[in-house]
Formats: C-alpha cells, structure tokens, sequence
C-alpha cells in the first residue's frame, strides 16, 4: 500500500472518530452533494464501512508482519497486501472454501484406499517446482471461495508440464461452473479432479477465443463444449 494513501486512511480515521462519537445513528440518504467529488464519496463510504474495526485487524498484522520479519534464519518475508485489514478469521471464512473428503462422503470411511507410497531412494530436503519452469504464475481468486477450483486446475497445470512438457494455463471457471463439486462457498477437490479426468479441461480464455471464458469471480452456467 502506498504511503500517501495510508496517512490519508489514517488521517480521515481519526477525523471519522470525531464525527461517528457526534452522530452514532448512520444517515443511509444519499444526496447529490454526497456524489460531488471523490472526497464527499470518501466520507459517504467511510459513515458506512467498519473502519474502527478495520484499523485494529490492520494495525495487528503490521505489528506482525514487521515482528516476523525481525526474526533470523527464516526462509521467507513478510509483508502488507489487500488482505492486511482482515482479521485471520475473516480471511480464513472468505478464502479458505476446500473440503476434504468428497461429495459422497468422507474418504477415510474406506471409499477408497490409501496406497503406501512405494520406497524410493534419495529424497532432497527441499524441492522447488516454481524454479523448474513447471508452476503457472500465482492467480487470483478474488472474493469468490474458489480455492478447490483453482487447486486442482494448478495441480493439474503442474503434472502436465511435468509429463508433456507443456505448461498450459487451465480454467478454473469452468471447474467451477461444470464440475459439480462446489461454489464459492467451498468445494471438495476431490470430484473436481473426478470431473477433470472424466470430462477433461480447457485451457483458460485469457482473452483468447475460443477457449472457455476467463475467471468472472461467480458461479455461472457450464458452457463447456466438448467440442
Ligand atoms: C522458488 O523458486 C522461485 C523461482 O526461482 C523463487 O522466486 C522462490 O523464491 C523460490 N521459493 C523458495 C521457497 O525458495
């Protein structure tokens, strides 16, 4: 987030405190002075939005993030994105909408049988696919919880550069739309690789008919076309 707009945020905050401590009762009317300029909106959506709420989830995960970051030997940084004003159980409820287990039921009822892993020789500590060329660049599932449908169409990107050397981008839209297997208030991705073996995918639109229409963020009817 860029300075200017943060002491900006920070600055109407502390002159909204004043104003919502004289008025608690939120007037819903909109008038045409209100639609003036960006500044009268501004101070529109601030009389409606939880800002007071949002500064204290903002300001816990900063204190985090710069925490983390202070500590040695870690492998990975820390640091503020469109999800720092969210509390991680708010973050959690939206964008964490996979299921384990399938549609018909939970999979350790013995609806299928875990294979041991057959043993194998050296195993590195640490691999990482992202420098072997075969991991799409990262997607965004906005605020549809789409998470099952984008995890198989990635994992399924992945194997199948891995085995073709083709790194395809897959649409997650039509998992979404055609498989059955979820919405966005979650999914099992389990039948969505069912459906995916069982039906095939196609490659993500990307603005480029006539490939199944790119990522709209809602559920929407199937338009797969087989052929
Ligand atoms: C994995 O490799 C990518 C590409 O080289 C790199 O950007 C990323 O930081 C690596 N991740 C880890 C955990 O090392």
């Amino acid at each position: 987030m860029k300075k200017t707009t943060l002491s900006l945020v920070v600055g109407l905050w502390a002159v909204l405190l004043v104003a919502t401590a004289a008025a608690q009762d939120v007037d819903l009317t909109v008038t045409d002075k209100d639609l003036e300029t960006e500044e009268s909106m501004w101070n529109l959506y601030m009389d409606l939005a939880d800002v007071e709420s949002r500064f204290e989830a903002f300001k816990a995960n900063a204190r985090h993030v710069n925490e983390f970051n202070k500590k040695e030997g870690m492998t990975y940084r820390l640091g503020l994105n469109q999800f720092s004003d969210m509390t991680f159980e708010e973050f959690a409820g939206k964008f964490t909408g996979g299921r384990t287990g399938s549609i018909a039921g939970d999979l350790r009822d013995g609806a299928v049988t875990y294979c041991k892993p057959p043993a194998v020789g050296y195993v590195p500590p640490s691999w990482n696919w992202t420098k072997y060329g075969v991991v799409t660049p990262v997607k965004n599932q906005l605020t549809c919880g789409s998470c099952w449908a984008f995890s198989v169409a990635a994992a399924v990107e992945s194997i199948n550069m891995i085995r073709t050397g083709n790194l395809l981008t897959l649409s997650e839209q039509q998992i979404l739309d055609c498989s059955g297997a979820g919405d966005c208030n979650g999914g099992y991705p389990y039948d969505a690789f069912d459906y995916v073996i069982k039906t095939g995918i196609s490659l993500d639109n990307r603005g480029n008919p006539p490939y199944y229409p790119p990522y709209e963020n809602q559920k929407q009817k199937c338009r797969f076309d087989p052929n």
